[in-house]
């Protein structure tokens, strides 16, 4: 996947307003409701997730239960809010009982996410986790093998894969250490897109 140069939407508000009455997959049948995304869609700095879970379900606001918790503390831990980046999914709808989303689910929600990417243009992405790891690096190698590292994506943005945070608190401790490593690097990067913006 990469930063599509137009995407086949008139504006955000456009796109947000067709994926909440999306049915292209079965998802759409079990969900309470369609969990688009949160945040600024300005943002340089973008998170992309895996899809909603029960409490996201209900809310329609991604990344609110504990693996929310812990998302936000590692976003303030590098000096930033909830409110400044945007976060998203690979996925919009809930998996029934938190199930892995499908291939099909996937390819059918994709085209939101490209069009996400493609009108916040983000100068840096974190991938939490295998899901939007894969399918954003087009790579079937693992989060564990890519963590921390610094992928070019697309013309001018750079991709940074971590852990996924459900897989950090089933697991805790270095994990945590890793989850935030990995951020300082996302955040290094941000700080050097923001340098070569303003011409330095
Ligand atoms: N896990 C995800 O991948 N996304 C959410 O929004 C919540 C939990």
């Amino acid at each position: 996947m990469s930063i599509s140069p137009a995407p086949p939407y008139a504006s955000f508000a456009d796109l947000e307003r067709e994926a909440l009455a999306c049915t292209r997959c079965p998802l759409a049948a079990t969900r309470t409701q369609v969990v688009f995304g949160a945040g600024d869609a300005g943002a340089d700095l973008m998170f992309v997730g895996e899809g909603p879970g029960e409490q996201e379900d209900a809310t329609g606001v991604p990344f609110v239960g504990r693996a929310g918790q812990l998302l936000t503390t590692l976003i303030e831990g590098i000096g930033l809010s909830r409110a400044e980046v945007y976060i998203a999914n690979v996925v919009k709808c809930r998996p029934p009982g938190n199930r892995d989303p499908q291939p099909l689910e996937i390819d059918a929600c994709r085209p939101y996410l490209e069009a996400q990417v493609g009108f916040i243009r983000p100068k840096v992405i974190v991938t939490l986790g295998n899901f939007a790891t894969k399918l954003l690096l087009d790579t079937k190698v693992g989060i564990t093998k890519l963590r921390g590292q610094e992928f070019a994506y697309g013309a001018d943005a750079v991709l940074v894969p971590t852990l996924h945070p459900s897989a950090v608190l089933r697991t805790g401790g270095r994990n945590i250490a890793d989850s935030r490593a990995d951020f300082v690097v996302a955040k290094r990067a941000l700080a050097r897109a923001a340098a070569a913006g303003a011409g330095g």
